[in-house]
C-alpha cells in the first residue's frame, strides 16, 4: 500500500504529539483512512537540538521547500507557530495544491478568510481543529454537529495556561509567575505567553468559534479582550469567600444579528459548572435556538490532546483525498457578511 506522505512544520510540543500519535495508532488510522500514513519530512528550526522523541534524522530539515515543495507529499501540517512566514509558506503550499492542516488561532483569527479562499481556489481542504481547545472537537461540533440550528450564544474557558494559572492561585494560594512558568514548562503556553496572560489567546479563539457559530465575517479587533494579567491572590482569595471562583470568560453572543464577542476575567458562582474547570482543562457552553444548551470539556493544551485534534484532521483529509472530494468540505464557512455593531 503506498502510504500517503505527510510535511510536519515543527517539531516542539504539538509536532511531537502527531509523531506520535501517527506512530502509535497507526493501524488504526489505516483501518480509518485505507491508507498508510507517513510523515515524510520535518520542519524545525534547529537539526541539532536534543529531543524527547526520537525520530529519522533524514526526516529532518531547516528548510521549509524541503516540505512545501515535495511533489510526494500530499498533507502539510502546520505545528510551528507564527503568522506572517507561517501564512506565506501556507499559501505557498496551497498554491502547490498541497492541504493544509494548522493548529494555528492565531493565523487563522487573523487570514482565516485568505487562507481559505486559497484553499478553495486550488481545490484543497485546510482544517484548523486543534486551533481551539486543544482536544475538544468543537469546530466540528459548530460546523457539522449544530448545522441544523441557529447559535445564539457561545461561552466559555478557552485558555488552557491561564485556566491552570488561575486554578493553583485558587486551590493552592501559588504565585502568579511559578505557575506561569509551570505552564511553560509543561507546554500549555504560546511562545509569547503575553497572549494567554492579557487574553489574546483567547480572544483569536472566539473570533474562530464565533465565525463559524454566526456564520459571520467576526474580526479580532471585534474582540473586547482583557486578561489576567492584573488579578491577584487577594482577588482570588475575596471572591472565593463570598463562593465564586475567578475564571476567564469568552463571551460571544449574536442577537438578531448583532454580535459581540469578549474576554474577561469574570467571578463564576461556585455552583456553575463553569467554577469546577480546572487545570488545563477547557469548556465551551453552545446555545442554540432548537437545541438549547450544550456543554463541551477536556483538555485544552498540551502534546496528546492537542495532537489528537490535529490528527483527526489528518484522518478527515485522508478521507477526502481517497474520495475525490478535496477542497468541498473545507471547514470555515467566513461568509462575507456584515457584522452588525451597537452603533447600527
Ligand atoms: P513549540 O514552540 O513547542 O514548537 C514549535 C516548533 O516549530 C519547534 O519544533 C520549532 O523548531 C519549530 N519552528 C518554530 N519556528 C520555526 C521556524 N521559523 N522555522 C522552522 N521551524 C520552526 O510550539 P507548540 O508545539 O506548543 O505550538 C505549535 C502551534 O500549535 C502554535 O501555533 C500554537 O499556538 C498551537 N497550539 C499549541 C498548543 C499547545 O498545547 N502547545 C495547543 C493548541 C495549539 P525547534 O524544535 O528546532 O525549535
Ligand atoms: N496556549 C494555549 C492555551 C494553547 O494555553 O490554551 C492551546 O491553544
Amino acid at each position: 500500500m503506498k502510504p500517503i506522505k505527510v510535511g510536519l512544520l515543527g517539531l516542539g510540543t504539538v509536532g511531537t504529539g502527531v509523531v506520535r500519535i501517527v506512530e502509535g495508532h497507526q493501524e488504526d488510522l489505516q483501518r480509518q483512512t485505507g491508507s498508510a500514513i507517513e510523515i515524510a519530512k520535518i520542519l524545525v528550526q534547529d537539526k541539532s537540538k536534543l529531543r524527547n522523541i526520537s525520530v529519522d534524522v533524514d526526516k529532518l530539515t531547516e528548510n521549509v521547500w524541503d516540505v512545501i515543495g515535495d511533489s510526494e507529499i500530499d498533507i502539510v501540517v502546520e505545528v510551528m507557530g507564527g503568522v506572517e512566514a507561517t501564512k506565506a509558506h501556507i499559501l505557498t503550499a496551497l498554491g502547490n495544491g498541497k492541504h493544509i492542516i494548522t493548529a494555528n488561532k492565531d493565523l487563522m483569527a487573523m487570514h482565516g478568510a485568505e487562507i481559505l479562499a486559497k484553499a478553495a481556489e486550488n481545490n484543497c481542504d485546510v482544517f484548523y481543529e486543534a486551533s481551539v481547545a486543544g482536544g475538544i472537537p468543537i469546530i466540528r461540533a459548530l460546523v457539522e454537529g449544530f448545522s441544523s440550528d441557529r447559535i445564539t450564544k457561545i461561552m466559555g474557558i478557552v485558555n488552557g495556561t491561564t485556566n491552570y494559572i488561575l486554578t493553583k492561585m485558587s486551590q493552592e494560594g501559588a504565585a502568579y509567575a511559578d505557575v506561569l512558568k509551570e505552564a511553560q514548562e509543561l507546554g500549555y503556553a504560546e511562545a509569547d505567553p503575553t497572549s494567554d496572560v492579557e487574553g489574546l489567546d483567547a480572544a483569536r479563539k472566539m473570533t474562530i468559534l464565533s465565525t463559524l457559530g454566526f456564520h459571520a465575517n467576526v474580526a479580532l479587533s471585534d474582540v473586547e479582550a482583557k486578561g489576567i494579567s492584573k488579578v491577584t491572590k487577594e482577588d482570588i482569595q475575596y471572591g472565593k469567600k463570598l463562593g465564586y471562583e475567578v475564571k476567564l470568560l469568552g463571551i460571544a453572543e449574536n442577537h438578531d444579528g448583532h454580535i459581540s464577542v469578549s474576554v474577561q476575567p469574570t467571578m463564576v458562582k461556585n455552583s456553575h459548572p463553569l467554577a469546577s474547570v480546572n487545570g488545563v482543562f477547557n469548556a465551551v457552553y453552545v446555545t442554540g435556538e432548537a437545541v438549547g444548551e450544550t456543554m463541551f470539556y477536556g483538555a485544552g493544551a498540551g502534546e496528546l490532546p492537542t495532537a489528537t485534534s490535529v490528527v483527526a484532521d489528518l484522518v478527515a483529509v485522508v478521507r477526502n483525498l481517497k474520495l475525490g472530494i478535496n477542497g468541498r468540505t473545507v471547514q470555515a464557512p467566513y461568509k462575507e457578511k456584515k457584522l452588525k455593531t451597537d452603533e447600527q
